[in-house]
């Protein structure tokens, strides 16, 4: 069977987590510390503050934004759960808006769904292609949503008007305008995926990246992100085992989200060879997909670039034009059984139980639907050899003919 993302683990990521487990100093501590700031020079974020997953960065921030009941929250209703259930957890409302034809939320939708309640955006890169950072940003500064907005809290006074988060989880190393994803042009704050199946991977993990306009201090802030992380505690385990340094203080009811330095040994080694070797890789896969289906006139490639966006090429994307949801399904089943694991990115948040029992239904999401019934994703990963991407185009161009002929 040819997986559909194993991690790249390789002896430089065994010697890096082994020195980690030697150094006597496994939790959050000098290379977690190491890795925010490489992540900060990767970027050009002003601040990036290292957590146990992306979820948590995107709960901490709409917490520290003060989202909460009575609130809602915009995202789009094609992504994964993580980026909608943490409205939820804060007790807000997820408003789901649909998606445009490269399967990024659709900036027009978002201007339609502004109201009074809306405390935040949440924009997420699906498969790595950057959203239209630009022109939502520019939506949310704009005079109509600044006099919309209602603040609550303090945080909210000073902004003036909703926080724009990107959910940049698959997005690491993308460009958009020739900034990377997570620069301070682009959103207030950007969070980062670092789970087993992303292109850079510390088992489970995630970074934020503090980008607030003044007069936000991103130093303060990332200061006070590091308490509300760690249980409200004053101080981290690291700088408590300084001498004379035992006592502290718990100031709020945090949450227990910090990165420890086994996952950020991971991360320093596959940070330092990213743009020089993991991103041209993904790129060669990417262009052999292309090439192998470029003449099927069944077939409709993901986008990779624009004249002003540049993917990070996590996920091929490919769709299947005409077909049904039972068709594609029958597709993936074929490509199954012929060895290949393929998967599907994603099922729109308005299709599952919870969100049903929420209300939500997918006939209001009806390109977020189209995009999901002719969706399948093909393995992407560093060892995926030549002969496994010639094997996968066949399987694939089998599988589909003998279905679409049915
Ligand atoms: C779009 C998106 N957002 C957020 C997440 C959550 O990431 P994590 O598992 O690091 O919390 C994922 C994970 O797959 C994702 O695909």
């Amino acid at each position: 069977m040819i997986p559909f993302s194993p991690p790249r683990i390789d002896s430089k990521i065994v010697e890096e987590v082994a020195a980690a487990l030697y150094s006597g100093w496994i939790t959050t501590g000098p290379r977690t510390k190491m890795f925010e700031q490489e992540l900060e020079h990767f970027t050009g974020a002003s601040k990036v503050l290292c957590l146990n997953s992306a979820t948590a960065g995107l709960e901490v921030m709409l917490r520290w934004f003060g989202v909460g009941k009575g609130d809602e929250v915009i995202v789009p209703a094609y992504t994964y759960a993580a980026t909608a259930n943490v409205i939820i957890h804060c007790g807000a409302k997820p408003v789901f808006v649909d998606s445009g034809d490269d399967f990024n939320l659709d900036v027009d939708a978002v201007g339609r769904a502004v109201t009074s309640k809306t405390k935040a955006i949440i924009t997420v890169d699906i498969g790595g292609l950057p959203c239209d950072y630009l022109k939502i940003a520019e939506l949310n500064k704009s005079e109509r949503v600044k006099s919309l907005f209602v603040p609550a809290t303090e945080e909210q006074a000073l902004l003036g008007r909703p926080l724009m988060i990107a959910d940049a989880a698959h997005s690491l190393g993308a460009t958009y305008a020739g900034c990377p994803v997570g620069h301070p042009d682009l959103a207030d704050t950007t969070v980062f995926s670092f789970h087993a199946v992303k292109n850079l991977t510390t088992a489970e993990g995630g970074a934020v990246c503090l980008n607030l306009p003044k007069p936000f201090d991103n130093i303060e802030l990332y200061k006070y992100l590091c308490v509300k992380s760690l249980h409200g505690q004053n101080k981290d385990a690291f700088q408590k085992n300084q001498m004379g340094n035992w006592r502290y203080d718990i100031i709020e009811a945090g949450y227990k989200f910090n990165m420890t330095d086994v996952q950020a040994a991971m991360g320093l080694v596959e940070l330092r060879r990213y743009r020089s070797d993991m991103l041209p890789k993904r790129k060669y896969i990417f262009e052999k997909y292309s090439e192998g289906f470029k003449n099927k006139k069944w077939a409709r490639l993901p986008v990779t670039e624009t004249d002003i966006k540049q993917t990070s090429y996590h996920a091929f994307m490919l769709r299947i034009n005409g077909i049904s949801e039972e068709q594609r399904d029958a597709i993936i089943q074929d490509i199954f059984l012929a060895g290949v694991a393929v998967n599907v990115h994603f099922i729109p948040l308005p299709m599952m139980t919870l969100y049903k029992n929420m209300g939500y239904q997918i006939k209001d999401y009806p390109k977020a639907y189209k995009l999901f019934a002719s969706e399948i994703s093909l393995p992407v990963y560093y060892s995926l050899t030549d002969e496994q991407i010639q094997k996968i185009i066949w399987v694939v161009g089998v599988a589909v003919e003998e279905n679409l002929i049915k």
